[in-house]
């Protein structure tokens, strides 16, 4: 037996292990369960007991060697595959870039446009409660008024709605600060209204200037200097009267646009002159200070800058969508 193990050893070093396929031949013939050397340590069984110590360590030895051979080639074929398999001349995958959503894009753009003629930019909760979101507005419990905003409520006893309109935060900051003020307030709101050009979730951001002398003239003059600064002077709008309990007199503005190849007005912002009763609810005297406000919505400036016909393909997600911006 001494004498096949060691003619065994011989062959083993003439073996030449390069692919997968010689590797498995390797297990077949030699290390497996049906190779050669477990063959061998069936036949040890029945050796005589002094011979035992002499040919097994011989076959250990064996079995060893053969371990080594099939390991460092199995280590050496894995390694070349995977040299193979990287191809360096192969283009770079390409890194797909995000990009801010448009509106976000138009949300930094208003501020921008309000902030080169001096204005600060003011932030209140998203959910709000009774006082600031209407009372305080001037809105009365009985109001019909409340029922322009369709209201989303968090707690009907508390009155705790989710914020209907950032006109609220006119009413956080005049609580909090002393006029002369003049600042713009981006944010989220909610109403319960869904269709084309309405959606349940959208943007607005207030406007508000508290001062001595302030007059209807001053509204329009920022109103005209905003939408050209964001439209471009090529543009039809129309100023129209209107209705909000916090604002006396109140006015629309509407700008023209075709939908479908039909000339339609979209409306994209209220405004008017702050009633003093909103004033007096905050501690400010209305004999000596006036102002203005307004509230624009965001999605419509994106509609029609970009000319998206339906409000809803802002927050589906589609990347189709979103990659044109
Ligand atoms: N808050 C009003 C709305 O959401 C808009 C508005 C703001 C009107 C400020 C007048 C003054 O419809």
């Amino acid at each position: 037996m001494l004498k096949e193990i060691d003619l065994l050893k011989e062959k083993l070093s003439g073996y030449s292990l390069k692919t997968a396929a010689d590797l498995e031949v390797f297990k077949r013939e030699i290390t497996g369960k049906n190779g050669v050397i477990n063959h061998l340590f069936e036949q040890f069984k029945l050796i005589p007991a002094e011979e035992k110590k002499q040919v097994g360590g011989a076959l250990n030895q064996l079995k060893q060697m053969a371990m080594e051979i099939f390991h460092a080639a199995q280590e050496q074929i894995e390694n070349t595959g995977r040299k193979q398999e990287f191809d360096f001349t192969l283009p770079p995958k390409e890194i797909l870039a995000g990009s801010l959503h448009p509106i976000s894009q138009v949300m930094e753009e208003v501020i921008s446009i309000f902030e080169r003629i001096g204005f600060v930019v003011k932030d209140g909760p998203e959910m709000e409660d009774d006082w600031h979101n209407f009372s305080a507005l001037n809105f009365a419990d009985d109001h019909p008024a409340r029922d322009m905003q369709d209201t989303f409520f968090v707690s009907k006893n508390d009155k705790i709605v989710l914020r209907t309109h950032t006109s609220s935060i006119q009413i956080r900051t005049l609580e909090n600060e002393q006029p002369p003020l003049r600042f713009i307030a981006p944010g989220r709101v909610y109403r319960c209204d869904s269709d084309a050009t309405h959606s349940p979730v959208f943007h607005q951001i207030e406007c508000m200037v508290i001062d001595k002398n302030v007059s209807f003239a001053d509204l329009k003059d920022v109103l005209f200097y905003f939408v050209k600064a964001f439209f471009g002077d090529d543009l039809q709008v129309r100023f129209r009267p209107s209705y909000f309990p916090f604002t006396e007199p109140s006015a629309e503005m509407d700008i023209g646009w075709n939908v479908d190849g039909k000339f339609k007005w979209m409306e994209i912002l209220g405004c008017g002159m702050v009633d003093p009763n909103v004033l007096k609810n905050c501690n400010i005297d209305p004999k000596v200070y006036s102002g203005y406000a307004f509230g624009v919505g965001v999605e419509r400036l994106a509609m029609l800058r970009y000319k998206i016909h339906d409000i809803r393909l802002f927050y589906e997600n589609d990347v189709r969508f979103l990659n044109q911006f």
